[in-house]
């Protein structure tokens, strides 16, 4: 048999988000912190939007770029909240999920050889399809600077084959976001250079430490970027996959044909939903947000006093404490925390090899089992540091 397959997709890994909560079936009486979805349901409006898209037979393909009212709501939300303007005719695609925007673009500037540059811990979405485009992720590493990525590293690591530079802020799996005077920075650094920058700003609306600020309101990069977002997040829409990319003509009218082939278009039904979303639930991250800000607050000082170094998120729904104490990696700690105090979180390392030495704590869970989950953890710290337990022979450095 001489069958084989891309050898790059044997290269990629399944999701490490994954590797504890497919255990959970074990531990039926465990705290799942793994996963990154609010807990609120999707709000009637939109639900009823849909319903009325299928009772009226709304239920063929759209345009490849999506509904043009979607579009205009879309370009509108950004114009209307943070003054930049796409034009929904020409510059805009509707997506399935933020995920097929960002296949859409790698597989749109992507060539083998090229190099992408990647502040790391990051989401785990991005490597894969950077390495099944034949590219390779070049990490910039932010433990050393708060999960924040420097401007000078930055600048260090772009070299004749840099093609891109993604960034993810809000922050999977950090939660933190960039201070207005480092993105400055970045975005003069960036103007110096040919290379595309990405930004995947899905968690704008949840940012709760002022106003998000996004790479399209620096004119000089709007040649170069694409900008991916969606309602996953913002509108507790994970499951009706509806995602945005934008960018600028030129390289729109190349992504859609990637977009095209890969989907014909994003769910109409849902695009209806879409435009519910925009246009009358514009509220609802809003509405969201300050019990967000109550979780993260109460999650950040019960890890502070408990003695674990925490950065403090300023948005997003995730936590990232560093677990180094502990001397296990982060998978092992994760297992064990999973056996001995039945709290699931998934370890640093799913974001890279950046992430080891933390955890990733999901916080859009009900606040009485973040209680109980915090209770636990502190439990089970308290006991570890007693005795000193679960040290092993040949601690990884970490
Ligand atoms: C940073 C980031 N981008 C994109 C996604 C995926 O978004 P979607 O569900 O819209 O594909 C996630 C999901 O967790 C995420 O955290």
């Amino acid at each position: 048999m001489s069958l084989t397959i891309n050898p790059r997709v044997q290269q990629i890994e399944p999701s490490g988000i994954r590797k504890i909560s497919n255990q959970l079936i074990n531990y039926p009486d465990a705290i799942n912190l793994t996963i990154g979805q609010p807990d609120f349901p999707t709000p009637e409006p939109i639900k009823k939007a849909a319903h009325k898209a299928i009772d009226d037979n709304k239920t063929t393909y759209s345009h490849n770029a999506g509904l043009l009212e979607l579009r205009q709501a879309v370009s509108a939300f950004f114009t209307d909240k943070y003054s930049f303007t796409y034009n929904p005719q020409t510059e805009i695609i509707i997506t399935t999920g933020a995920s097929q925007a960002m296949d859409t673009v790698f597989r749109t500037i992507l060539e083998p050889g090229d190099e992408v540059i990647v502040p790391a811990p990051i989401y785990t979405g991005y490597e894969p399809l950077i390495t099944l485009a034949g590219a390779t992720p070049i990490y910039l590493d932010t433990t050393t600077t708060n999960f924040i990525p420097d401007p000078t590293q930055l600048e260090k690591l772009i070299t004749p084959k840099t093609k891109a530079v993604v960034f993810n802020y809000p922050s999977n799996p950090t939660g933190v976001t960039i201070p207005r005077e480092t993105m400055d920075e970045l975005a003069a650094t960036l103007a110096n250079h040919d290379i595309f920058i990405i930004s995947d700003e899905i968690y704008s609306e949840n940012s709760y430490q002022g106003e998000h600020r996004s790479f399209a309101q620096y004119p000089d990069l709007k040649d170069k970027l694409f900008l991916i977002h969606g309602l996953s997040k913002s509108h507790s829409m994970t499951g009706w996959r509806i995602g945005f990319l934008l960018a600028a003509e030129k390289w729109m009218q190349q992504a859609v044909k990637v977009h095209a082939y890969n989907t014909i278009c994003a769910g109409v039904p849902s695009q209806h939903a879409a435009i519910c979303a925009l246009t009358e639930c514009q509220d609802t991250p809003a509405a969201m947000n300050p019990d967000y800000i109550l979780r993260r607050d109460y999650i950040y000082t019960r890890l502070s006093n408990m003695g674990l170094p925490t950065v403090k998120p300023g948005g997003a729904f995730y936590i990232f404490p560093s677990i180094k104490e502990f001397h296990l990696t982060s998978e092992q700690f994760a297992h064990t925390l999973l056996d001995e105090a039945r709290i699931a979180v998934v370890p640093g390392t799913a974001f890279t090899p950046f992430g080891e030495g933390h955890i990733r704590i999901s916080y859009a869970y009900a606040f009485d089992q973040l209680e109980i989950a915090m209770d636990r953890l502190e439990t089970w710290i308290t006991n570890w540091r007693n005795k000193e337990r679960y040290i092993v022979p040949n601690p990884p450095l970490l």
